[in-house]
């Protein structure tokens, strides 16, 4: 038989999309399952996002567009750090990308040889070990439990980074924890990471949906880091874009321009409606994120405190993102019927079939204590998701 990919062979598909799928082939056969993996945000596009990109068909912009991004977007990214970040970029600092999934994989791709270490903490998002497993480079991942509010030390970060690093990835608000880094800590990493000699890539594609008045900072606003850190970001979660595919990677230009290079021979420009959508969401009126915020933030205050009801289940208050990241290993070594719990994949398979919800389980996230609760969803869909959780743990013993 002829042979495939080695290096392809070994990269897994992601867990999140396999759980949202098997959620709707359970509702497509009749059951009343609940689903609390989403990735995405329930509101829709603001209105006016929707209209620039009709406004952009009706203008017949459907051509191929520069493979950077057009202008118009570049320019309007560059004044969003400006403005927001206090950091200054021009226009060959920036690349616009099919999501940010895509700029964290060009970057990867730019920046990583063979067997080169990539370190980052666990729980991580899902997509990092596979992208890096691509690259034919090395995870070197910190383990930050739940003891330890899913943070790492600066302590941790100085021993894992070696003359054999070469990408530190941060990401802050996380997906899956919530966590959002205070300014301090993040000042204190960075202290670790000025003595040290590595790229740093930044996963910033949560930053505005953060909540109890706190503020984003990100790694590049300490000085001497800016130089070698590369900020990931994108419209995705902020403006309800998921399915609009614009993220954007901002740093070094002799970095930016191989991710562009590589971009161009791979799918060139980022469709160019969602660009001339993206310019909208970025440079018009901001007051629906702040709007969404609020929802999420009651979302959040309600479901914690019903979480925080069920025995046994332990988790640090998310300040950002959607999720809620919680251990649930005190339940490992329990049973009911056919079912052993002995780790995340026992635990949501057994919530799945008896309790009829879906949750995403955490060694996909390199935390095998823990299950991901996506709060992207109604206030009584997660009232009624809570109780199933409850009375589905309680048979467990
Ligand atoms: C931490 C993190 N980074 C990057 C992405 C990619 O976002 P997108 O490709 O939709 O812009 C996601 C999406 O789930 C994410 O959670």
């Amino acid at each position: 038989m002829l042979s495939k990919s080695e290096l392809i062979s070994r990269v897994e598909g992601s867990a999140t999309l396999a759980i949202n799928a098997l959620v709707k082939k359970l509702k497509a056969e009749g059951k009343d399952v609940l689903s609390f993996s989403a990735g995405e945000t329930d509101f829709p596009t603001p209105a006016n996002i929707k209209k620039a990109a009709i406004d952009a068909i009706n203008a017949n912009f459907t051509r191929y567009t520069p493979n950077q991004g057009i202008p118009e977007l570049i320019d309007a990214i560059i004044k969003k750090f400006k403005d927001e970040n206090n950091l200054v970029f021009n226009s060959k600092e920036i690349l616009v990308s099919n999501g940010a999934k895509q700029s964290l994989y060009n970057l990867l791709l730019a920046l990583v040889n063979p067997g080169e270490e990539v370190v980052y903490q666990s729980p991580y998002w899902v997509s990092y070990p596979e992208m890096v497993k691509m690259t034919q480079g090395i995870s070197k991942i910190i383990s930050a439990p739940v003891s330890q509010g899913y943070k790492i030390t600066p302590e941790q970060l100085d021993e894992s980074i070696t003359e054999n690093t070469k990408v530190f990835i941060f990401n802050s608000p996380s997906n899956p924890t919530g966590v959002v880094y205070t300014q301090d800590e993040i000042e204190m990493l960075g202290e670790v990471l000025k003595r040290k000699n590595c790229y740093i890539i930044s996963d910033e594609i949560y930053e505005k949906i953060i909540f109890d008045g706190v503020k984003h900072f990100s790694l590049a606003q300490i000085p001497g880091l800016r130089e070698r850190t590369i900020i990931v970001n994108g419209v995705s979660k902020a403006y309800s874009m998921t399915g609009w595919r614009i993220g954007y990677a901002a740093g070094d230009p002799k970095i930016i321009e191989l991710a562009a290079n590589l971009q161009s021979h791979s799918t060139s420009n980022a469709c160019s409606i969602s660009q001339k959508a993206s310019l909208e969401a970025i440079a018009g009126p901001q007051n629906e994120i702040s709007d969404m915020c609020n929802v999420f933030q009651k979302r959040r205050d309600n479901l914690c405190r019903l979480i925080g009801d069920i025995p046994g289940l332990k988790f640090p208050v998310p300040q950002g993102a959607f999720y809620v990241f919680f251990d649930a290993s005190g339940y490992f070594g329990k049973s009911y019927q056919e079912y052993a719990i002995k780790n995340s994949q026992d635990l949501c398979k057994f919530l799945l079939a008896i309790g009829n919800i879906g949750l995403v389980p955490g060694d996909s996230f390199g935390d095998d204590n823990c299950l991901r609760l996506s709060f992207a969803c109604s206030e009584s869909q997660l009232e009624e998701g809570i109780n199933r959780l409850k009375e589905s743990l309680k048979l467990l013993n």
